[in-house]
């Protein structure tokens, strides 16, 4: 068993349509423990930080502005593999083309917004999840 710990964040879209509650349902339902979880509104300076890999990229500005948008619940998981396997449940950044039974597959939309809103944050590598864990908690 590989037991890790990974950082979700619920994004402002999926806190204002109401979806909380199905994201972590879905977590629970894989088997995943909820070890933190907390709402609040990030500030500049913690996105700035959690999305320095981006910075310079055209969308930067726009998914900065989007997260600040209002209030997001940032949630510490565990589980084997969960770094891997909650990516799999969010399935892939752009919702139009996620693979249905996936969070941003069945509920992300797009329409041609600026900047994907895709509902839901998850880290990518071990290395991710421990720098974002210690910047959201
Ligand atoms: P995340 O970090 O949110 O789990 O998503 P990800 O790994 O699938 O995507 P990443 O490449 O890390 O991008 C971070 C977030 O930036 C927004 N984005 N928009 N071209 C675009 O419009 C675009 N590309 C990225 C998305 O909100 C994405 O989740
Ligand atoms: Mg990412």
């Amino acid at each position: 068993m590989a037991v890790e710990e990974t950082l979700v964040l619920v994004k402002p879209d999926g806190v204002a349509r109401g979806l909380t509650g199905e994201i972590l349902r879905r977590i629970e339902a894989k088997g995943y423990s909820l070890v933190d979880i907390k709402l609040l509104e990030p500030s500049r300076e913690l996105l700035a930080a959690h999305y320095e890999e981006h910075f310079g990229k055209p969308f930067y500005e726009p998914l900065v502005e989007f997260m600040e948008s209002g209030p997001v619940v940032a949630i510490r998981i565990a589980g084997n593999r969960v770094i891997e396997g909650f990516r799999a449940l969010a399935g892939t950044t752009d919702p139009t083309t996620a693979a249905p039974g996936t969070i941003r597959g069945d509920l992300g939309r797009d329409w041609g917004l600026k900047v994907q809103q895709n509902l839901v944050h998850g880290s990518d590598s071990p290395e991710s999840a421990a720098r974002e864990l210690a910047l959201w908690f």
